[in-house]
């Protein structure tokens, strides 16, 4: 008998971005997100507004979903929902959500993890890599080396001891004056701007972690000290410093990606996670895998940010392989630092 088509309805709710998609074996039929401007106002996502606006986004925004990949709910074997880590009030929220129609529906409940579901991201469309591969995962709570040797066997070689990669860019902004989040905003100035004008230190540590606080306190102290001399050093300067500080993040990304595929022997390299829109971290990631003969991998930027499409092709291989949830499942907070 010919396998039949899975239908399964995905949702991320893990931070300030409601997700919603629906897919058809791999084929990602429809994927939506609504994000949340009121965090701009606080310069950073409050995490009570946050699951306030999960709350409202998230019946209207199935309902799209549904509709616009012209399935019905009927139609669904399972519902996926991420199950962390994040914000556990915004989790809280998708994870309901899934319960509540999973029951109704009498289908299967899919937990997934949100930082799985950012490296299998790279499954969605081709190219898609081969087992095994190293990826690089780099987001506002996150940043990692992981051996991926199958769908759920993966090694982390590496991670953040300190603040991640999405903090640092975030933090510099802030320091600047720049509304949140500051990551694409320092992307934008930082392609006016001459990387080599000023030198942060790039941070030196053991192993494959990294370390990102040092960077961020020297940033935070040249600034106070150029703007003793002069009041308008930030203005006058903005697209230097950010070339400048957004230098020193890929260098120190890079250096540690480089000595992962020196010593593993792994070719294959990926990119993942909110930072993995940045610009010159994907021109270098391009580059140093040129340099290096590597077959560099970076998804489409809608497949990087936070979205529900990475939910639901993780949940598509979660089916495959039986890996379900009962309504008792408990979404986890902890986010990795
Ligand atoms: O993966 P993601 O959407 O959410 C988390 O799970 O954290 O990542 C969000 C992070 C934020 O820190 C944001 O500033 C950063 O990704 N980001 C960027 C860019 N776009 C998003 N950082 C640098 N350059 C960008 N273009
Ligand atoms: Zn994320």
């Amino acid at each position: 008998m010919a396998e039949h088509d899975i239908y399964i309805l995905a949702i991320e709710s893990s931070c300030d971005d409601t997700g919603a998609a629906v897919i058809k074996n791999e084929e990602i039929l429809c994927n939506l997100v609504a994000g949340q401007q009121i965090h701009e106002l606080y310069g950073g996502v409050v995490p009570e507004l946050a699951s306030r606006a999960h709350q409202q986004h998230i019946v209207p925004l199935v309902d799209a979903a549904l509709k616009k990949a012209g399935v019905d709910k009927k139609q669904l074997h399972a519902i996926a929902f991420t199950q962390g880590p994040g914000l556990i009030g915004s989790l809280l929220v998708g994870a309901s959500f899934a319960k509540s129609m999973a029951h109704a529906l009498g289908i299967p409940l899919i937990g997934v993890n949100h930082m799985q579901a950012h490296v299998l991201a790279h499954f969605i469309a081709q190219p898609k890599p081969e087992f095994p591969f190293l990826c690089l995962t780099v987001s506002g709570g996150h940043t990692l080396i992981t051996r991926m040797d199958d769908y759920f066997n993966e090694t982390t070689l590496g991670k953040t001891i300190d603040d991640a990669a999405g903090e640092a860019f975030d933090k510099t902004a802030k320091i600047l004056g720049l509304p949140y989040p500051g990551g694409p905003l320092i992307d934008a100035y930082a392609a006016k701007g001459n990387p080599k004008a000023f030198t942060f230190p790039v941070p030196n540590i053991p192993g494959y972690d990294f370390s990102f606080s040092g960077l961020k306190t020297s940033v935070l102290y040249f600034i106070r000290d150029a703007i003793k001399t002069d009041p308008d050093f930030v203005q006058k300067n903005l697209s230097d410093i950010c070339a400048s500080v957004q230098y020193a993040i890929i260098k120190h990304l890079m250096k540690k990606l480089e000595k992962a595929a020196k010593e593993s022997g792994i070719k294959q390299v990926a990119l993942a996670g909110g930072v993995s829109a940045n610009s010159a971290l994907r021109h270098t990631l391009a580059d140093t895998g040129k340099k290096n003969g590597w077959q560099v991998f970076i998804p489409a930027f809608e497949y990087c940010t936070d979205n529900a499409a990475m939910i639901a092709i993780t949940a598509y291989h979660q089916y495959r392989q039986h890996q379900f949830a009962d309504l008792q499942a408990a979404p986890y907070a902890a986010r990795q630092k």
